[in-house]
């Protein structure tokens, strides 16, 4: 039945998590890896608490290891484990990468993703979409971390795995990764249902800033109280702690500020304040945003900011909100 295959899917991906740490760990195989791991700087208990692994050069470790326990190939491919070649043969899907378990929310294993030990494409290799892994209704990490998401009503939400492991070893725990992609409703909806506030800290590049922005719609939506953390020179999170410190990755995730300052600094940008065709746009959109917040002491919060900052009657600024529409999507 389904729910048999799904359980027997669970089970190959718990055997080979293991044995694939084993590798990392103890074995003259997965030394590189070791080596690479630690050269980023995580520590060894680190290395156990994530339960990474390393999958070995060699076409069929997993193959056999999987034969030998009696797993059926057919289903370890349909699991996203093994591939099957033209000529009908079955071949492991991760090969000489750094291997990340990942957990479904009740803390099954229900998937990997594979790194390079350095440089190279594709840089991470996931494991395809199966009836146990479906990436866009899962967050990495969220299994461990919900305890301290609900405890603090927040989460704190990155981009990768590294950023979760660096996280985690500089004392942040709430932490969870969309693992690269967009934000789906479905994790909107979760991360909602468990916490109040979320922050989020993407990658510092444009490609993250861009990301962190999407997904701020899409909180806000889900009802969520948004902060975001712009982390400075393009860092993200793991690179940050790396460089920076644990402390000071502390003080950024504090000094996260709301959306809505967040999107004010985005719509001064290319603007010139000083020139009024500029600051009436400005002002004009401000206020568009302004009209999107559901709550009127927000609201009247950053109505007032608007008036200090250029100097205008906060009763001209509602009269003018009252006219400003939502910008239809
Ligand atoms: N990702 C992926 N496949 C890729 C590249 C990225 O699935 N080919 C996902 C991974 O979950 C990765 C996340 O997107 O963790 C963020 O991508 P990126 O910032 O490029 O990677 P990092 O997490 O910074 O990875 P590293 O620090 O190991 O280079
Ligand atoms: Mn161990
Ligand atoms: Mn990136
Ligand atoms: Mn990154
Ligand atoms: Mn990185």
């Amino acid at each position: 039945s389904r729910a048999d295959e799904a359980k027997a899917m669970v089970e190959a991906h718990t055997l080979l998590k293991r044995f694939y740490h084993h590798l990392l760990v103890h074995t003259k195989e997965g030394q590189a890896a070791l080596d690479y791991l630690q050269v980023r700087g995580w520590t060894k208990e680190t290395i156990d608490r994530f339960e990474i692994g390393y999958a070995p050069d060699v076409p069929d470790a997993a193959v056999r290891l999987l034969e030998s326990r009696s797993f059926p190939l057919v289903l370890m491919e349909k699991a996203g484990l093994l591939v099957k070649k033209e000529d009908g043969r079955y071949v492991d899907r991760f090969r000489n990468r750094i291997m990340f378990p990942i957990h479904d929310h009740r803390g099954e294993t229900v998937g990997f993703s594979g790194r390079l030990l350095g440089d190279g494409q594709p840089k991470y290799m996931n494991s395809p979409e199966t009836p146990i892994f479906r990436k866009g209704t899962l967050l990495y990490f969220f299994h461990e971390a919900r305890v301290s998401i609900r405890k603090r009503q927040e989460a704190l939400l990155v981009e990768g795995f590294a950023d979760v492991i660096s996280a985690v070893q500089a004392g942040v725990d709430y932490v969870v990764a969309t693992m690269g992609t967009s934000l789906t409703e479905e994790q909107a909806r979760i991360l909602r249902r468990h916490a109040e506030t979320v922050t989020i800290c993407y990658d510092g590049d444009s490609a993250g800033t861009e990301a962190a922005w999407r997904a701020a719609e899409q909180l806000s939506a889900f009802g969520c109280r948004v902060k975001v953390a712009l982390l400075p020179d393009g860092l993200d999170p793991d690179e940050y702690i790396r460089t920076c410190g644990a402390d000071r990755f502390a003080e950024e995730i504090a000094a996260a500020r709301p959306l809505m300052a967040f999107k004010m600094d985005r719509l001064r940008r290319g603007k010139n304040l000083q020139e009024e065709g500029d600051r009436l746009r400005y002002i004009e959109e401000a206020l568009r945003e302004i009209s999107k917040l559901s709550s009127p002491v927000e609201k009247d919060y950053y109505m007032r900011q608007l008036a200090d900052e250029f100097s205008l009657s906060l009763s001209a600024l509602y009269e003018q909100l009252s006219r400003s529409k939502p910008e239809q999507p």
